[in-house]
């Protein structure tokens, strides 16, 4: 068994493949393990799952190749990257194996086996590839005692739909055995093409190893306008601003565009080398987890902040002293604010779209403006099919992304360039803009309350008796009383949601109680949680004039009226909750 690390020059490729022998291609049996269903976000495990569990990576990776049909894998171009946490290498060593054995004719792989989400969207797009396998498990934590996942994105760039992932999820359940070239080795660190001959195949296959961070800075360069933004953030009197990385996998992109292509002093961005164990860190963009971002913001040196989840879709937007803009504030401001973007300028705006728990700051502005709003499941893959039909320009969730239709993912740096292009066009403060953009439209306030690992059973218990009483006729009406303010319930449902472009229905997406007054309770079950179940509770309240006030002292009512309907606490053995975002 040979492997072959190819020189750049073809011939001498060709010579050295000719001398040794072709890599062999075994079919290896395997079993079928239950869990392999891919959740909103691919299949995320624990560490030792894929490592402790035999054959559990190979099932899964060969579900999915299964589940493209022959006559598409064959000779086909597919895409891996990962955001370098533990088991990223050991995991991309099997994908090229068994990509190799399973047909594929070319893979791009990332410099390191690292790519950010929003890169691997990019290059996938870019090389037309058929799909591409995004390894991570997004801001969860990394290292050996973490998580591990694995995501396939299909040739638009996005995340597969639950057409594909059932289908995959089926294969797995029945999976008996897995094509694979053991022999085969790659070398990571090495830019450009590795070529393969595998016995019984005529084509040799070919692994390019790609420096993303200038594919995706491209795609960048086309978007905004570098020049203007190197002037705000490096010319006479620049702003200042600090990016941490937490880290994950955007260091490389931060201190490339950031830095050395815009200008920003090497301060500006904090811990910007990819971590197997993000420095023992939950790299998650938030006040609770993003401490060092947040203790440098406050005494005022910076004007504007942001921080990354691990794999680089997810971003928080700080102003100075920390100012913090909530995720559903941050779309909206940005949507008021589109056509500081250039490329917004050319495309025009087709539509706003956001997931169906995030606030609803975001249709006020569709509604001033006539632009069409669009409500989805929380997920970013509910968005592609819109933007692949030409009718979403921007779109967010409450959980910390935002993107535009460029590619097809969340995209942190893109928002945070795109937040940079609104400072140096209004050359007003983070704070200032977002509280114009209240004094324009009302406040939407909004808070997110997690309760974390708790019980599978009784977190399904909770919501089976929840949708049970608001799905009863009689609960409409109902009145809700806290201290001076009273709820009168307008509409309780499941949240279900027909695909505009393909009439495809999703069920069960979160359920629902609207009060008359527009504000909202919303009770889901995560669908990315490795341990144990977590419930998210989300609120929603709009006011018009009292713009100014706490946000946790302004939805007090709404969060006890929440805990009172669901008896979450008494359900499940809580006295509050994980994360309050
Ligand atoms: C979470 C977020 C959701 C996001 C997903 C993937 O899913 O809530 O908005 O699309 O991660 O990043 P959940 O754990 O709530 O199912
Ligand atoms: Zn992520």
């Amino acid at each position: 068994m040979q492997t072959l690390c190819a020189p750049n020059d073809t011939l001498d490729l060709r010579l050295e493949t000719m001398e040794n022998s072709p890599l062999q291609v075994l079919t290896v049996p395997t079993a079928p393990y239950p869990d392999q269903r891919p959740s909103i976000s691919g299949l995320r495990k624990k560490v030792y799952v894929f490592q402790s569990k035999r054959k559990y990576l190979h099932n899964f990776i060969q579900s999915i190749f299964s589940s493209i049909d022959l006559r598409d894998r064959q000779g086909s171009t597919m895409v891996v990257g990962g955001d370098g946490r533990f088991f990223n290498r050991a995991a991309i060593e099997v994908i090229v194996q068994m990509a190799a054995a399973n047909g594929v004719g070319r893979l791009i792989i990332g410099h390191h086996g690292i790519m950010s989400t929003p890169a691997v969207s990019c290059v996938i797009r870019k090389y037309k590839a058929i799909g591409g396998f995004i390894l991570t498990a997004s801001h969860n934590p990394g290292g050996p005692g973490g998580d591990f996942g694995i995501k396939f994105n299909i040739a638009n760039g996005g995340p597969a739909n639950e057409a594909i992932t059932d289908k995959i999820f089926q294969i797995s359940r029945t999976i008996e055995e897995f094509a694979i070239c053991p022999g085969l080795h790659v070398d990571l660190k090495t830019l450009g093409k590795q070529t393969f001959d595998l016995e019984n195949k005529f084509k040799p296959f070919t692994v390019e190893i790609v420096d993303s961070v200038e594919s995706y800075a491209n795609l960048l360069r086309n978007i905004f306008d570098f020049a203007a933004l190197k002037e705000f953030l490096s010319g006479e009197n620049h702003i200042r601003i600090r990016l941490d990385a937490m880290h994950g996998v955007v260091g490389p992109y931060v201190k490339r565009i950031l830095c050395e292509e815009l200008g920003c002093p090497a301060n500006s961005a904090i811990n910007c080398v990819p971590m197997e164990d993000f420095g023992g860190q939950h790299p998650d963009p938030n006040l609770m987890y993003a401490t060092d971002l947040v203790d440098s913001m406050k005494d005022g040196h910076y004007d504007f902040g942001a921080a990354f989840d691990a794999d680089g879709d997810r971003n928080m937007i700080l102003g100075k002293h920390g100012f913090f803009v909530t995720p559903s504030d941050s779309l909206a401001v940005i949507a008021d604010n589109i056509f500081c973007i250039p490329y917004f300028q050319h495309t025009g705006v087709r539509g706003f779209a956001r997931s169906m728990p995030t606030s609803a700051a975001l249709d006020r502005v569709a509604k001033a403006t006539k632009i069409e709003l669009y409500e989805t499941p929380a997920g970013w893959k509910f968005f592609g099919n819109l933007m692949d039909a030409g009718m979403l320009s921007l779109c967010g969730e409450e959980s910390f992304g935002t993107g535009g239709d460029h590619i097809r993912e969340k995209d942190a740096l893109w928002a945070v360039l795109a937040w940079l292009s609104i400072l140096a066009t209004r050359k007003q403060s983070v704070e200032d803009i977002v509280k114009d953009h209240w004094l324009k439209y009302g406040r939407n306030y909004f808070t997110r309350y997690d309760y974390e690992n708790v019980d599978i059973d009784a977190a399904c218990d909770m919501m089976e008796d929840l949708e049970i009483m608001i799905s009863d006729k009689s609960f409409v009406k109902q009145r809700f009383a806290v201290e001076d303010k009273i709820y009168q319930v307008e509409k309780s449902d499941s949240f279900e949601y027909t695909d505009p472009v393909d009439s495809t229905i999703s069920r069960n997406q979160g359920l629902r109680i609207i009060f008359s007054d527009g504000s909202r309770i919303i009770y889901r079950l995560s669908g990315t949680s490795s341990d144990g179940a977590t419930v998210r509770i989300y609120i929603d309240s709009y006011e018009k004039d009292v713009i100014f006030e706490d946000t946790q002292v302004m939805l007090a009512p709404l969060a006890t009226i929440a805990l009172k309907i669901s008896q979450l606490h008494h359900r499940t053995g809580r006295s509050g909750p994980s994360v309050i975002t």
